[in-house]
């Protein structure tokens, strides 16, 4: 018989050795005919599965509602100086990405991770919330630099109502509501942000669309998928930033030196505020 070399590595999610590509087993002309869009690529190459249209509209709509929040968030300025260093794409682009992590974007793999185990645990809003000060622990997914109860983010409204709407069951969204309601107590701008709004409504989908098993949707959660969305979805506004730099010629960037407050003679105490 044929003696089969071990392979180097295994590959589960799309195939180009025939005569047509194939992402998870759906030839490249079905994924077309078919009309499923991004979401329905991000369902087939992320998932491994076709969902129905509602999530993928919901993948999609996540993904246009964080393409961009201006110049100023920490991932935009990174790619803005990296570009007007005279950088390519791909530096500039990766640059930005690299900001990225537990305070800017990449909240909501904490968040669903942290908002699924209080709800899993029985523990009420009020008990999650106190269960992270005394352990000196942020929530991840909520808090925002400038958004607050009274300048509240659309974003945020969007992908909720779109939910609210179209699931049938959101307990780990209705969950987080009501932990906002406790934090917003204490401060106007601890609302749910949209990491965090977007990682339980995905828990949401996981958990409920009856697309995935608990295993799978569990597992999806632990290996950190959720960040994914941010990190797709802030390419492209990073990649505009960077051919935005370019169009202007943008020379190279310095910062001004009266906006930094230098003092070598006491840094051991130097606080930065804000
Ligand atoms: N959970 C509990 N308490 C919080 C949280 C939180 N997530 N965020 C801030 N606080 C508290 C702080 O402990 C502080 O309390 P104190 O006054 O008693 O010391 C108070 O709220 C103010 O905190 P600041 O650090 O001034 O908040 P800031 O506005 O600078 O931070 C930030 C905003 C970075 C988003 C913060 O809220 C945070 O780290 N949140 C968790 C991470 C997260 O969700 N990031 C994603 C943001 S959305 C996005 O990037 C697309
Ligand atoms: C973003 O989407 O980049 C933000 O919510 C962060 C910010 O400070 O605006």
């Amino acid at each position: 018989g044929m003696v089969r070399k071990p392979a180097a590595f295994i590959s589960t999610i799309s195939d180009e050795r025939g005569a047509e590509l194939m992402y998870s087993g759906v030839k490249i002309s079905e994924v077309f005919e078919s009309e499923m869009g991004i979401g329905g690529v991000i369902s087939l190459l992320w998932f491994k599965r076709r969902l129905p249209p509602m999530y993928t509209k919901f993948i999609e709509t996540a993904i246009m509602l964080c393409a961009d929040h201006g110049p100023s968030v920490s991932g935009a300025m990174n790619t803005i100086i990296t570009s007007r260093a005279g950088k390519d794409l791909v530096s500039s682009l990766v640059s930005g990405l690299l900001t990225i992590g537990d305070r800017f974007g990449g909240a909501l793999d904490g968040a669903a991770r942290t908002f699924s185990s209080g709800f899993d645990r029985g523990l009420t809003a009020r008990e999650l919330v106190d269960e992270a000060r005394r352990n000196s622990q942020l929530l991840p997914g909520i808090g925002h630099k400038i958004k607050s109860v009274t300048n509240p983010d659309f974003r945020v409204q969007v992908v909720k109502e779109f939910v609210q709407k179209n699931f049938e069951q959101h307990p780990l969204l209705d969950y987080a509501l009501a932990v906002e309601r406790v934090t917003t107590q204490k401060k106007d701008t601890l609302i749910l942000n949209v990491d965090g709004c977007i990682a339980v409504c995905f828990v949401d989908m996981l958990r409920n669309s009856g697309a995935f098993t608990r295993e799978e949707a569990d597992e999806y959660i632990n290996i950190g998928g959720l960040n994914g969305i941010f990190v797709l979805a802030r390419s492209i506004g990073f990649i505009g930033h960077h051919l935005d730099q370019k169009r202007l010629k943008a020379p190279l960037y310095r910062h001004p030196a009266d906006d930094i407050f230098i003092d070598l003679t006491t840094p051991q105490r130097v606080t930065i505020d804000g």
